[in-house]
């Protein structure tokens, strides 16, 4: 999040490493604005991650080498992120003091909030303003990430021949993303839901900082297993029909049931989440949700999720402000995969100091 403005800065290539596919994007930044390099998609099996967590290295790896192989990627500096209950997101109050001073003490001030020993985490934090109370305190987002999930993700990368720069969080990919395609008017407050195929995360972004976060341990991956189980298919099967890759006549009716029942839960849960942000920001209110990830994909949940939430909703297109070569670049294919693209469209806006 603290990045120096001020020294020359590299191409890095961007990695979303999902559960269900590792996501590619390289852009380049013009006196126009941004304009996309590279882009690509890969499955991992289902057992390579699971809940964020890296299970099956050798794979994720071999994965990693596939896609820069395949797209001609020459950059080695690769940028990623991690999502889920690795990463611990809280807002806090402390002392007013500058960015600096925070810096030193912030380890110190951070044990406290920490559920784990201050050891085991990276703490990184942004400022987001004075109290409104006129205590002098200020709030902070203050963000740490288990030490040894982020080795595991800094390990898949280097093993594959590239140099992590950094390890994000998607919220904050996501934040970056949308400040290049969807400006947000001042004094509101926008929701991200990025539905993955294992976890969903929420945040609340207000002038352009991410002041909410939540991550739910469900996603698309839930969708396929209430179908799996309801109609006794292959969870390949499962997917197949979710997605309306195959049509069953046969299963439609049941297929509806299992697929309105799982949106029903996942709208609820969003819904929830929330909720509990607005009950502690009064008279705040939430304009617009914009949904990403693979499982927004899933027919009729935009729609549920507007009427039970009573809060427009919009499925992203990250490449939206983004100039993509027409022939490189198939216009149909590129919105067709646009919700799967957020949070590496997001990571690959990141530029590093030339070390
Ligand atoms: N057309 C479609 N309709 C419904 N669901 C879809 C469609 N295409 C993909 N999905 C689902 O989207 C999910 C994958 O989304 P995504 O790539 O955002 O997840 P991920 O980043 O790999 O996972 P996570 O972030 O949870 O680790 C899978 O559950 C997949 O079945
Ligand atoms: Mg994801």
């Amino acid at each position: 999040m603290n990045l120096s403005m001020f020294s020359r800065k590299k191409e890095a290539v961007a990695f979303d490493i999902g559960s269900n596919s590792i996501k590619l994007v390289q852009m380049n930044q013009t006196k126009r604005g941004w304009e996309l390099v590279k882009m690509g998609m890969a499955e991992l099996p289902p057992e390579a991650i699971v809940d964020g967590s890296i299970i099956d290295s050798m794979t994720v790896t071999n994965t990693l080498k596939d896609l820069v192989k395949e797209h001609g990627v020459k950059v080695k500096d690769a940028v990623s992120s991690l999502t889920g209950h690795s990463v611990i997101i809280k807002k806090v109050s402390f002392p007013a003091m500058t960015e600096e001073e925070l810096a030193d003490s912030i380890q110190w001030e951070a044990e406290q909030y920490i559920p784990f020993p201050i050891t085991d985490v990276n703490i990184d934090f942004q400022i987001l303003g004075a109290d409104t109370d006129g205590r002098g305190q200020m709030d902070v987002m203050l963000v740490a990430v288990k030490k040894d999930v982020i080795n595991d993700y800094t390990n898949v990368i280097k093993e594959a021949g590239l140099n992590p720069v950094v390890i994000d969080v998607d919220s904050f990919a996501l934040e970056n993303m949308m400040e290049i395609n969807y400006p947000i008017a001042p004094g509101e407050n926008i929701a991200m839901v990025n539905i993955g195929a294992s976890i969903t995360s929420i945040s609340v972004i207000f002038g352009g900082l991410t002041i909410f976060t939540r991550s739910i341990p469900m996603g698309g991956n839930q969708f396929t297993e209430e179908i799996q189980r309801q109609l006794s298919i292959s969870f390949r099967d499962a997917e197949d029909l979710k997605s309306g890759r195959k049509h069953s006549a046969e299963h439609s009716g049941d297929l509806a049931g299992a697929m309105d029942s799982v949106a029903t839960n996942l709208t609820f849960e969003v819904k929830r989440s929330l909720d509990f942000f607005l009950g502690g920001a009064q008279g705040s209110y939430v304009s617009k949700i914009y949904l990403s990830g693979g499982g927004s994909k899933v027919a009729g949940l935009q729609n549920m999720m507007q009427e039970k939430t009573s809060i427009p909703v919009e499925v992203i297109n990250p490449f939206k402000s983004i100039e993509a070569n027409q022939k490189q670049f198939d216009s149909e294919r590129l919105k067709d995969a646009a919700p799967f693209f957020g949070v590496a469209v997001g990571l690959a806006t990141r530029r590093f100091a030339d070390r």
